[in-house]
């Protein structure tokens, strides 16, 4: 009752007016929040079309891979004990050859080929300053076989924890300890392993850090780098380092090759690149680069754009990529064109240069494999494919060394390049042969396969099989 007094009566003339205001401004409202709805709406469908158009990429590039059934694993096994003691006696034998009294490495790759213990397995939060020494010296049995001794410095309190690291060792692992407050250089040349020697030569591993080389150096010992048979011990793999090699690169390329086919119009470069990565996931590697470059962007080697080119007819897609397994590396190069492209292009594609250059780089490729023999060296490879190139008339655009080695790293020595006549190919060596060509602005090609060095003369590729067109990398 109150109310109805407080309140004032409306005016009967104003209450149509007022209604009509009303109802304006409730269509409006709903205008606008239909048209918020529709937009949403429209969006939320766009995303998930973005998303399953991904998704589905993803699904059919892992189900494609996985369809081949992995046969290129069944040559890999992981390295067992009796492959590191075959390693540290050619390293004994290697070390007699050399002149030289030991081998000295501190955790890292090199420790890892010899003795199964990486940088971080040892240190994990940053390189130990107190030096932790495998010291491989060779030693003569009485019927004139030479295997490896092996001995390790370390520090007292970290002792057991070095036995814990269970490196591949027949017998317990000899120590030599030093205590916090003594030095541990002289330490290792006061210990008897050295017999009557006053000033053992030790060489030490190119991944040695400076202040333990001055450290042996300044404290009895002759210390001389990395060389010679020494250093062709890692460099000429076993059988069953060339079975990992193999398994992971076929594997590699093979993973492309399904990835390739599920490919559309519009994909960017870093969505290839996640779901090839992902791709090699479902064969247990653990992919750890990956360059995909579309069209001009590859005329950069080694990338450098930020990966959000998306795919357009006529491009084409190279992909420089490596993953590992059983800490053996893959590095492959494909340069193709994807699935939905037809062959030959349609000429408005104008794409007769392209295809001349690819061609002249699987030319140059080739070339190079058939020069890669025992006992040729490192730059006549690399001169073997730069000669076509260059003959073709693109030689100024072939920027870079033609290849490298490749094991438990992606780059290793001996490294192919015009210049180093001083490494000899062995048997057993294994290379990368990847000849590029890159005009700069307009498009890049390489190819990059696996070869091992063999006895007989022809290099053998462990990596699936060399391209054959753009159509069939
Ligand atoms: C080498 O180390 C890996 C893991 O770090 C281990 O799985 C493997 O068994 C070791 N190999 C040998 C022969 O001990
Ligand atoms: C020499 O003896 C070792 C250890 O007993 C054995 O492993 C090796 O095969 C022998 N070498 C030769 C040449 O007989
Ligand atoms: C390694 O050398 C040391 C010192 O010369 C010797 O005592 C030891 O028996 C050798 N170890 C093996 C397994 O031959
Ligand atoms: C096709 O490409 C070449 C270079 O590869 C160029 O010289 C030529 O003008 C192009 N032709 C047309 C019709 O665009
Ligand atoms: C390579 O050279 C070594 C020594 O110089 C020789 O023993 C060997 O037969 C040569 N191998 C080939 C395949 O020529
Ligand atoms: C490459 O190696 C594979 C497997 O070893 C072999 O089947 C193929 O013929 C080789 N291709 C060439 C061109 O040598």
């Amino acid at each position: 009752m109150k109310d109805d007094v407080l309140l004032p009566r409306p005016a009967a003339a104003a209450e149509p007016r007022r209604y009509k205001r009303w109802s304006i401004a409730r269509v409006l409202i709903g205008f606008v929040a239909g048209f918020l709805l529709l937009t949403w709406n429209h969006l939320s469908e766009t995303q998930s079309v973005i998303l399953s158009k991904k998704g589905r990429f993803e699904k059919c590039s892992s189900d494609t891979f996985k369809a081949t059934g992995f046969p290129f694993l069944e040559t890999a096994e992981r390295p067992p004990l009796e492959e590191y003691i075959l390693r540290r006696n050619n390293l004994a034998k290697a070390l007699i050859a050399d002149h030289v009294d030991a081998f000295v490495v501190e955790p890292g790759y090199t420790f890892s080929y010899y003795a199964n213990v990486t940088q971080p397995d040892w240190e994990v939060w940053e390189p130990e300053e107190r030096p932790f020494l495998m010291v491989i010296r060779p030693e003569k049995l009485k019927n004139g076989s030479i295997i490896a001794n092996t001995t390790f410095l370390v520090p007292h309190f970290e002792e057991v924890r070095a036995k814990l690291l269970k490196m591949p060792f027949e017998e317990e692992i000899a120590t030599v300890t030093y205590e916090e407050h003594w030095d541990p250089y002289t330490t290792l040349w006061t210990s008897p392993i050295w017999g009557d020697r006053l000033s053992p030569k030790l060489m030490v591993d190119e991944e040695m850090r400076d202040f333990i080389q001055r450290g042996l150096g300044s404290n009895g010992f002759t210390v001389v780098g990395l060389f010679g048979e020494v250093e062709a011990v890692r460099q000429t793999k076993t059988e069953r380092e060339i079975g990992i090699l193999r398994a992971v690169n076929t594997g590699t390329v093979e993973a492309i090759r399904a990835m390739r086919q599920c490919l559309y119009h519009g994909v960017t470069e870093n969505e290839v690149a996640e779901v090839l990565d992902n791709t090699m996931r479902a064969a247990g590697f653990q992919p750890f680069f990956d360059i995909v470059e579309f069209g001009k962007s590859a005329a950069l080697p080694h990338g450098g754009h930020d990966g959000t080119a998306k795919l357009e007819p006529g491009d084409f897609i190279l992909i420089d990529v490596g993953s590992h397994l059983y800490g053996y590396s893959s590095d492959v190069c494909r340069t193709f064109y994807p699935s939905f492209f037809p062959e030959p292009p349609p000429p408005e594609f104008n794409l007769t240069e392209k295809l001349v250059v690819w061609k002249l780089v699987l030319d140059a490729q080739a070339a190079s494999v058939k020069a890669m023999v025992p006992n040729g060296t490192a730059a006549a490879v690399d001169i073997a494919a730069r000669d076509i190139i260059e003959a073709g008339g693109y030689g100024k655009w072939f920027t870079h060394r033609l290849g490298h080695s490749i094991g438990i790293k992606a780059h290793e020595s001996p490294y192919l390049n015009k210049g180093n006549f001083g490494a000899i190919l062995r048997p057993g060596m294994v290379f990368t042969s990847e000849p590029g060509v890159y005009v700069l602005n307009e498009f890049g090609v390489r190819h990059e396969d696996i070869l091992v060095v063999r006895e007989d003369g022809d290099a053998e590729n462990i990596s699936g099989g060399f391209a054959i067109s753009p159509w069939e990398p």
